[in-house]
């Protein structure tokens, strides 16, 4: 196993047969390894909506973080829609997540099949494929991938004969994470400010143009092809009842394998860290643990050794799987640090449409840096408890509440290390003191 590993010694490589090869972007490796097949068994005769049912029944969800049934959200789509829009979503700018454009880089193909069987299913004319910009070479790759399918015909006029016509655009984001939330995304491609929407309407029914639009994860959308070829039934053979199929981790920290990592859902985050990850690197301990990038609660070493990585079990312990973005954090390292380094982030890219957010990830910022100068007093504790609550579920996209799942949840876990930082409470003036116009 390497570092772009998939997985366990036995691991089911459903995303990631080709992330050890040098060659697996081109189309011809993919094609003598059955790729396109999929493709042919759908077009050969299938309908969308038989298309849609396989998908529904593999049980796959949403690997864009909220873990929604993929099939589900394609039944949304009116039945009596003329124009319906695809997007696949590659914006992949959640702090720890890294897995979309290992699945670009290594295997485009797998991704493009997967879209353009997904558009079949949704009655898509045009799809899009929306970059991260400062993928640049992630963006060459792509296009190449996309042009090699329009010269084999997979893309264009009448799809290998059947009289499906698709067209697939490789769109290049301008590089903000609020553009990877869905309607964001939709309207920076529109032109307008990459600035979320108030749902409902859902994409679903009004999306793109105010047609109906579905987005997906590019995990989400390269798990189709397989599920084509193999039914529903071969999918749910891995994972769980209600996680079924494998999942991709991206992993960073001090371990000593870090890299992409696909497994069964359900695996035992202990036998994933022991035996895939190798532990932790010569001389450092566990501390923490972020599972599914930044924007989830944090586990504490023994809480994550006792869970299993799948939606269900994660989220009884408190956190959740989100993008499968995992973080490991040493002993060595300073919480209110990490969190200030954190809520920097969410502060920088918050879009600003919503009070609650532009001012509060703000708040949460310059209190939390407030504490590090050694300036914070027992009150800015509580004052981090109150800005939280005036953010979490008040705006118009989860971004808010992408902050403040981990500023509570490192607070509560860790709290010790905050109330370290006060335990010299300031004079009463300077403690009823906000702290103001820092700008970093
Ligand atoms: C601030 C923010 C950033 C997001 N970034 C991404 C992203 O980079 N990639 C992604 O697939 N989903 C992202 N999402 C989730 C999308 O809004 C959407 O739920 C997802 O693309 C749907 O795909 P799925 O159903 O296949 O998971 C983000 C959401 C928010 C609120």
């Amino acid at each position: 196993m390497n570092q772009n590993g998939t997985g366990g010694p036995a691991g089911p490589k459903i995303l990631s047969a080709r992330f050890d090869r040098t060659d697996g972007h081109r189309l011809a490796v993919y094609e003598q390894e059955g790729g396109y097949q999929a493709l042919r068994k759908v077009l050969g005769g299938m309908q969308p909506a038989e298309v849609t049912a396989i998908v529904k029944d593999s049980g796959l969800r949403g690997r864009g973080g909220a873990g929604f049934p993929t099939g589900t959200k394609w039944g949304f789509v009116p039945a009596a829609a003329e124009q319906v829009y695809f997007f696949v979503n590659a914006d992949e700018s959640e702090p720890g997540t890294f897995k979309d454009r290992y699945l670009l880089d290594y295997d485009p193909h797998q991704t493009i099949e997967g879209t353009i069987i997904s558009c079949f299913a949704v009655r898509a004319g045009l799809g899009f494929i929306y970059i991260r910009g400062e993928f640049g070479w992630l963006i060459d790759r792509v296009q190449k991938a996309v042009d090699e399918c329009y010269a084999a015909g997979y893309l264009g006029r009448n799809i290998l004969g059947s009289g499906y016509d698709l067209d697939l655009i490789v769109h290049k984001g301008a590089g903000a994470y609020i553009c990877g939330e869905e309607t964001g995304l939709i309207n920076s491609v529109e032109g307008r400010k990459g600035q979320p929407s108030i749902k409902p309407p859902f994409p679903a029914v009004s999306g793109f143009l105010k047609k109906p639009t579905i987005v997906n994860n590019v995990e989400s959308v390269a798990s189709v092809p397989w599920i084509i070829t193999n039914g529903a039934a071969a999918y749910r053979a891995f994972g769980t009842e209600k996680s079924p199929g494998t999942k991709l981790f991206s992993v960073s920290g001090p371990v000593k394998r870090p890299g992409v990592y696909e497994i069964p859902l359900g695996m035992p985050f202990r036998d994933f860290f022991n035996d895939v990850l190798g532990g932790m690197a010569d001389g450092e301990e566990l501390k923490a643990v972020i599972v599914g990038g930044s924007s989830v609660p944090v586990l504490p070493a023994d809480e994550i050794m006792n869970c299993n990585l799948d939606y269900e079990s994660l989220g009884a312990a408190g956190t959740m799987l989100g993008s499968g973005g995992m973080i490991v954090i040493p002993k060595r390292c300073d919480m209110v640090e990490l969190i200030q380094v954190l809520m920097h982030f969410y502060w920088d890219e918050s879009c600003g449409q919503c009070t609650p957010c532009r001012e509060g990830t703000g708040w949460l910022h310059r209190l939390v840096k407030k504490l590090r100068r050694g300036e914070g007093t027992p009150e800015d504790l509580e004052r981090i408890e109150h800005v939280c609550s005036g953010m979490a579920g008040l705006t118009i996209c989860p971004l808010s509440d992408a902050a403040v799942m981990p500023m509570r949840s490192f607070l509560a876990k860790f709290r010790g290390e905050f109330e370290a930082l006060v335990q010299h409470p300031a004079p009463v003036a300077a403690s009823s003191r906000w702290p103001r116009g820092e700008q970093e």
